[in-house]
């Protein structure tokens, strides 16, 4: 309790947690990408990552969800104690090192809290398009999904944010945890810029190549 109750606690707990949902966008993004092979491949490697009872799918939401609340928890209550540590905002503000994915991160997180929702809901339990999509089906959902203009724009709107809150998270959660020093250059952060243009745009991709047509 002692160690949640201070700031640095709960910066470790969003870090931590962040890191367990950058393992798991990485492994997501690659799966989807097996779209791009067509529908046997995408449809078989859904069927095994469900199994005969979701097992390994269960043990996946469990874990994702907690770190879902561990890390919107925290940064709730730390933003509430940053607004209490200064209820009077500075009458100039002159940014050193900010970035415009460290100036996103607030906005951004509700965005991508609001997406997760969204997603479960069209992918997972299917009851935004009911009449188009089927249970099983992952690459005759996806396809169908991705015909719309809005569901596709949707999706590459959200994977904006996602790309400029790992942008900024990648490298924060690696300060905090105190892995890295200095380097306040922002466009120094090599490994953080390649990671999330590496999500943004594996993930991206499938949604405009289903657009396009350019997907088998
Ligand atoms: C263009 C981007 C994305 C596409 C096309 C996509 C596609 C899909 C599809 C088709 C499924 C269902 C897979 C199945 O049932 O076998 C799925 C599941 C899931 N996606 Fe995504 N996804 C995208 C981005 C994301 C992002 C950015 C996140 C998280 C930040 C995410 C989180 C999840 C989760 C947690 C599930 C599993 C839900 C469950 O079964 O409980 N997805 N996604």
């Amino acid at each position: 309790m002692h160690f949640w109750s201070s700031t640095v606690g709960k910066k470790v707990v969003m870090a931590v947690s962040g890191l367990i949902m950058v393992g798991f966008v990485i492994l997501h993004m690659a799966g989807n990408l097996q779209l791009i092979e067509g529908s046997a491949k995408l449809n078989t490697y859904s069927a095994f990552l469900h199994g005969p009872a979701n097992e390994l799918l269960w043990i996946v939401r469990v874990v994702l969800l907690l770190a879902l609340v561990a890390h919107v928890v925290s940064a709730y209550q730390l933003t509430v104690l940053d607004r209490a540590a200064r209820p009077v905002p500075y009458a100039k503000r002159d940014l050193q090192a900010a970035t415009i994915g460290s100036r996103t991160m607030r906005i951004g997180g509700i965005v991508l809290a609001l997406f997760i929702v969204l997603h479960i809901l069209h992918f997972t339990t299917l009851t935004l398009q009911p009449a188009a999509l089927t249970e099983g089906d992952v690459y005759g959902n996806v396809i169908a999904s991705f015909q719309l203009w809005w569901v596709t724009a949707i999706y590459v709107v959200a994977m904006i944010f996602l790309g400029l809150h790992l942008y900024h998270g990648a490298w924060s959660s690696v300060r905090t945890l105190g892995f890295e020093r200095g380097r306040l250059d922002p466009f120094k952060r090599p490994v953080a810029i390649a990671l999330a243009l590496v999500v943004w745009g594996g993930f991206t991709l499938v949604p405009v190549a289903v657009y396009f047509h350019l997907v088998p």
